[in-house]
């Protein structure tokens, strides 16, 4: 048994420069696994990434079309088609860029019976095999997905109390305006993502620094859900120089 340390970390110049190579990764695991299970993240960390995957799928002429998909979360009472969506968001940035399969991609229902939403999600995901790689960012106070900080966290899929600087964070998605921000989500819970064959959390700028820091050296924590990366066998941080900066020795 290897208990190398973990989560790798690597660091890049900006944020461009991690997304050409995470692109480039992820382009080179869908040509040899064409059936690949896709976790993705939203939010704006991944903005560069997709648009980057986008770019290589075009230039490569890469075959989406048997690959499966997994977002992690949405809020509720949110319908899919709405301008604050996840799944709009994902529209907008990937799915309508490349030939994927609607049937394959999934995504939770803001607007469907809760309960029974995650429960639906679980399946889908077991059905599926699990995930092969997952897409992660951080939230400023370590949340993954919507598993918010707190005495204890869910295996499981579920429905969470989003934190105020979560929505905070997410005003922007809702006309800047937090009120607007729906005070709950639906959440893809610590299992299937800790599951995940490959876990893949990328990390921009000063306000992620000392989470990251954390995430790397503290202990493992409820009170910071990414810290459970420090389980996974596979799983990567990738970080511009800004988000690294309290790191030391990374590279
Ligand atoms: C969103 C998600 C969240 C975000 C996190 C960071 O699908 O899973 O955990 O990754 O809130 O958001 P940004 O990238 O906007 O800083």
């Amino acid at each position: 048994m290897n208990f190398a340390r973990t989560p790798r970390v690597t660091v890049f110049p900006d944020a461009q420069t991690a997304a050409r190579v995470v692109a480039a990764r992820l382009a080179s695991a869908l040509q040899d696994n064409p059936q690949l299970v896709l976790g993705l993240a939203t939010g704006r960390t991944p903005i560069p990434l997709y648009a980057e995957l986008v770019r290589v799928s075009a230039a490569r002429g890469l075959d989406w079309s048997r690959v499966t998909t997994f977002n992690l979360d949405e809020f509720v009472g949110v319908p899919p088609e709405s301008p604050g969506s996840y799944r709009r968001f994902m529209e907008e940035r990937l799915f309508r860029h490349v030939n994927l399969d609607p049937h394959r991609i999934n995504f939770l229902n803001g607007t469907a019976d809760p309960d029974d939403e995650c429960r639906r999600y679980d399946r889908a995901i077991a059905a599926a095999g699990g995930i092969d790689v997952q897409i992660l960012g951080i939230g400023t106070n370590g949340h993954i997905g919507f598993n918010e900080p707190g005495a204890g966290l869910e295996a499981r899929t579920h429905r969470v109390r989003l934190r105020s600087e979560t929505r905070r964070s997410n005003a922007t998605l809702f006309g800047g305006e937090i009120d607007k921000v729906p005070s709950e989500a639906l959440s893809m819970g610590m299992a299937a993502i800790l599951q995940a064959r490959t876990a893949l959390l990328l990390a921009h700028g000063e306000t992620k620094a000392s989470c990251i820091e954390r995430v790397v050296n503290g202990p493992l924590t409820t009170e910071l859900p990414a810290s459970f990366l420090q389980l996974h066998a596979d799983a990567d941080l990738i970080l511009d120089a800004a988000a690294a900066s309290r790191l030391t020795g990374a590279g």
